[in-house]
């Protein structure tokens, strides 16, 4: 019986991934990366050290980096990142899950954001939503990040639920697995190929409604 839902942020509830690409190319241009969508989408759900050291390794220049260099571009990277999220607003709410967030909330399911952004309360703030949730998976305090299970977990025990009582929202392949690890319900959002071990499959927010999911429910 599900009583929760876990909430990745990223390409789920936020139309935040075209500022996180435009804030890595900037970052990509300057270590001799060609940016490509493909690169782009393999950032996806990836923490920002991690995204940064994917980029490095496909850049063209022999770079020897030390831990400082790497942490300044990083540091980089979130500065032009945090300027373009600032101007987010409740109209950048990816479409209808402002309304589905709103109709969990009044039909007694619980929440919580299991993002691995570090500016997750900033994002939710500009969407004004963060009176929504039970809490924020702080993802600092994480010894590994998706594909392992452990940021779901945790959302499981902000909510107060068993994990069987969870179904996970994601649009990443990372996401996808790490719900399942845990022993939650898995609902991706975005292309079936992709997100083929998902246990629910929505083309994209649109159809993330609380009758679909239960009518879905059924099947699985
Ligand atoms: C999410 C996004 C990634 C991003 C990561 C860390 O998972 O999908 O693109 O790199 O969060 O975000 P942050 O805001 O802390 O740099
Ligand atoms: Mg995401």
């Amino acid at each position: 019986n599900i009583k929760g839902f876990a909430f990745d942020l990223d390409g789920v509830i936020a139309d935040t991934a075209k500022f996180h690409a435009l804030a890595w190319q900037k970052i990509a241009e300057e270590v001799g990366t060609t940016w490509t969508t493909s690169l782009a989408e393999s950032l996806k759900g990836v923490s920002r050290m991690a995204s940064l050291q994917i980029i490095l390794d496909a850049s063209t220049r022999l770079l020897a980096l030390s831990t400082a260099a790497k942490k300044e571009l990083a540091d980089k990277k979130n500065q032009h990142y945090q300027q373009l999220i600032v101007t987010l607003t409740p109209k950048d709410i990816l479409p209808g899950m402002l309304k589905f967030i709103d109709s969990a909330y009044d039909n007694g399911y619980k929440m919580a954001i299991a993002s691995a952004s570090k500016n997750a309360p900033l994002i939710l703030s500009q969407l004004q939503l963060t009176d929504y949730f039970d809490g924020i998976v702080d993802p600092t305090a994480l010894k590994n990040g998706k594909p392992n299970p452990e940021i779901f977990l945790r959302s499981a025990d902000i909510m107060s639920l068993d994990n069987t009582q969870v179904i996970g929202l994601e649009d990443a392949t990372a996401g996808i697995t790490a719900i399942n690890a845990a022993g939650q319900t898995s609902l991706g959002i975005g292309n079936a190929t992709v997100l083929s071990a998902a246990n629910l499959i929505y083309p994209s927010t649109e159809s993330v409604t609380l009758a679909n999911i239960a009518h879905d429910m059924k099947n699985i």
